[in-house]
């Protein structure tokens, strides 16, 4: 009966195209693509909060944040993240997937149209999908396209256009001025997913509603969305990833509002990492550099050849990209030292002529 299992993973081999978990040791290792941005989660300070976290409040959260796992350190997160959005209110999910989901589903139902770039992430196309909202995909960052679908969109009770801000797998980024011109004009909501850009890019966000991770540049866990005080009340009753899961546990939140202090206090974090960026590829926009070779198997090849020389640069494949579009995936830190990230951009240019792209 399970034959069909088999049968599929036997495709996902013969095509490449197979994923497997990796045990990485980080002495072994320097690790080119975890999304770390910033080196806070293994900052002592934020390390330290988490302990005492868990000492005074346990390691779990117990229940969902409107039956008994509120308290005072989710409450204080939350304010910390509205203030550092500069805005009313925020509310907390369990992870960044989460906070999408709750998010659009919330936002937007049958009469609606979710309206989506073409590269947003996968929890984006999957919260559309579960709204039953239209969801309508507009070509990689054409404002006319999208301007096109929102004229022809004027029957839809509300309309959502959701772009990604750093877009996960290119780290180029969206352009927001335009989108929200046109989010104006033609009476729509805008929100962005700004898991890539929260700590790494300082900007103006113009979204009516902001959505973002503690999982990445934070260096723990969790998701959030920011925006007005009836937004983040309308989503504690709408939102059904919100209401139905168990809160995060204390030891996360506390870490997270650590982390978040040391964002706003110590720009030097930021700078660092914004220099070593700059030393792999001075015409980054964000963190994540793509390598894109094409073919899956030459893609996991170059992957393996630096492997074998002490760096771990993950290969990503369809269908987290389109086919065709494999890629390695580079990110950088700040925890990256000088001299890892000059010997990464040596042995890059040494394997394979695509790394002539980077500069
Ligand atoms: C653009 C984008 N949005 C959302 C998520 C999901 O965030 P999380 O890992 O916190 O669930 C990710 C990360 O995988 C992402 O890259």
């Amino acid at each position: 009966m399970l034959a069909f299992l088999n049968e599929e993973l036997a495709a996902l081999k013969k095509a490449g195209l197979y994923r497997e978990l990796r045990l990485i040791d980080p002495r072994t290792h320097k690790i080119f693509c975890s999304n770390d941005y910033l080196g806070l989660s293994k900052h002592p300070p934020v390390i330290q909060a988490a302990i005492d976290a868990a000492k005074e409040h346990g390691a779990g959260a117990g229940a969902s944040r409107l039956i008994s796992g509120n308290s005072p350190l989710h409450e204080a997160l939350e304010k910390k993240i509205a203030a550092f959005e500069r805005r009313e209110a925020a509310l907390l999910f369990s992870t960044g997937f989460m906070a999408n989901l709750g998010a659009i589903t919330a936002l937007a139902d049958e009469p609606d149209t979710v309206i989506i770039d073409r590269l947003d992430h996968a929890s984006i196309i999957d919260a559309c999908r579960l709204s039953k909202a239209k969801l309508q995909v507009y070509p990689h960052k054409d404002l006319a396209a999208l301007e096109k679908t929102l004229k022809r969109s004027a029957k839809f009770r509300r309309r959502l256009i959701v772009t990604d801000t750093v877009f996960s797998m290119d780290g180029d980024l969206a352009p927001l001025a335009g989108l929200s011109r046109l989010a104006k004009e033609y009476d729509a909501l805008l929100m962005t997913d700004d898991a890539h850009a929260t700590g790494v890019i300082k900007f103006d966000n113009p979204a009516d509603i902001v959505m973002g991770t503690l999982s990445k540049a934070v260096g723990s866990l969790g998701g959030f969305v920011a925006g007005s005080r009836e937004l983040i009340d309308y989503l504690c009753n709408k939102a059904r990833s919100f209401i139905y899961s168990t809160a995060l546990p204390p030891t996360v939140c506390a870490a997270s509002l650590v982390a978040l202090e040391i964002i706003e206090a110590q720009p030097e974090l930021r700078q660092k990492l914004w220099a070593n960026i700059r030393l792999l590829s001075p015409k980054a926009e964000s963190a994540i550099m793509p390598l894109v070779i094409g073919d899956a198997d030459k893609t996991m090849a170059l992957s393996a050849q630096l492997f074998e020389r002490g760096f771990f640069v993950s290969g990503i494949r369809p269908p987290t990209v389109p086919a065709g579009e494999s890629r390695l995936r580079i990110t950088i830190t700040a925890a990256h030292t000088e001299e890892e990230v000059k010997c990464l951009a040596t042995l890059l240019r040494e394997l394979t002529p695509a790394a002539a792209r980077l500069t």
